[in-house]
């Protein structure tokens, strides 16, 4: 049993220096290795660990080929300007090749999860001789993968699986008895600029959680160029989350006066307090029209726009 720690009763200071000798006493003189997605737990983790080990804590970036528009280069420079040395590892080939053919979202979570950690960092862990993985795992993760919702990529150990027999290294977790409001209270004590907590969440799958079908390196590139025109028109909305999805269904449509079977994005765009339950917001007809038509103008294959009106439950806020 995790014992949770609320961010009313959190003592930032106090958390953060116990978490700090925890994490030495954990690595000794060892090496220790973490992947930084740019996300606020990858994020928090990582300036946690380099206040606890400094240079032995080797942060990467791993280049999945299902971020965002220019992202790996954003969160490299972010964490450069906060003292912290980022390693871009480019690993699309092996991602696109373990998601060949999947169709199936627990299969292609399970690909996605298998690649990371077995193949990719399996790799990189051997190379730098690290024997542990510092992880941004909160209370959340565990909860929601345990109750059978959804797979999060990063648990392990509540579901029976020792990841130093499985992967070859052991796993420390310094967040798993907070949620998400007490990480942004230990991330912006430990000088993160407020930028980053005003980022929409975004999941561990990445885009691949917004390509329904096979996530090919053509359909995740839809999403992509969907993502940056969504993310632009309704970062104004006060919206929880919004994203693009890239359906497997094809509709008749027109392209330059003639019939063309085109493909189509539907949006989402959500008001949550804590991504539990969640309903879709109220844009403006104007706005979603605007979405349309510049989905339709900037990215190529498109022919069809929705917008989806169904609440979570029984949706989930992703489409995979
Ligand atoms: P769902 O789709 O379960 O999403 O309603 C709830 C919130 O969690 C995010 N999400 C994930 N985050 N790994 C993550 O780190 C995942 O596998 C994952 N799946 C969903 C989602 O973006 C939303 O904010």
């Amino acid at each position: 049993m995790i014992q949770e720690i609320t961010a009313q009763e959190l003592n930032t200071e106090q958390f953060i220096s116990e978490k700090i000798e925890k994490i030495k006493e954990a690595v000794g003189d060892g090496v220790a290795i973490n992947a930084l997605s740019g996300g606020v737990d990858s994020s928090t983790v990582t300036m946690l660990g380099h206040r606890a080990i400094g240079e032995r804590l080797k942060t990467v970036f791993i280049e999945n080929g299902l971020m965002r528009e220019g992202e790996p280069e954003q969160v490299v420079g972010l964490f450069k300007d906060l003292g912290v040395t980022v390693e871009i590892i480019d690993a699309r080939k092996e991602f696109f090749e373990a998601l060949k053919g999947v169709t199936d979202p627990e299969e292609k979570r399970e690909a996605i999860t298998q690649t990371f950690y077995r193949n990719v960092f399996g790799r990189i862990v051997k190379e730098s001789g690290a024997k542990h993985l510092l992880q941004g795992t909160i209370l959340t993760d565990v909860d929601e993968t345990v109750a059978g919702i959804k797979r999060q990529h990063n648990v392990f150990e509540q579901l029976g699986i020792d990841p130093k027999e499985t992967f070859g290294y052991s796993i420390i977790e310094p967040l798993i008895q907070l949620r998400k409001d007490g990480v942004r209270k230990v991330g912006q004590a430990l000088g993160l600029p407020t930028e980053m907590f005003e980022r929409i969440p975004f999941p561990g799958p990445a885009l691949a959680a917004r390509v329904i079908g096979e996530a090919t390196p053509e359909r995740v590139e839809t999403v992509r160029k969907a993502t940056v025109v969504v993310e632009r028109l309704l970062k104004d909305t006060g919206a929880f989350q919004y994203m693009a999805i890239l359906h497997e269904d094809r509709v008749t449509g027109m392209s330059d006066g003639k019939r063309d079977f085109g493909q189509q994005i539907e949006v989402r765009c959500w008001d949550s307090v804590d991504a539990r339950t969640a309903t879709p917001t109220q844009l403006s007809f104007d706005m979603l029209e605007k979405v349309a038509h510049e989905i339709i103008h900037e990215v190529p294959g498109i022919v069809s726009v929705t917008y989806n009106i169904a609440p979570k439950p029984p949706s989930t806020m992703e489409a995979v």
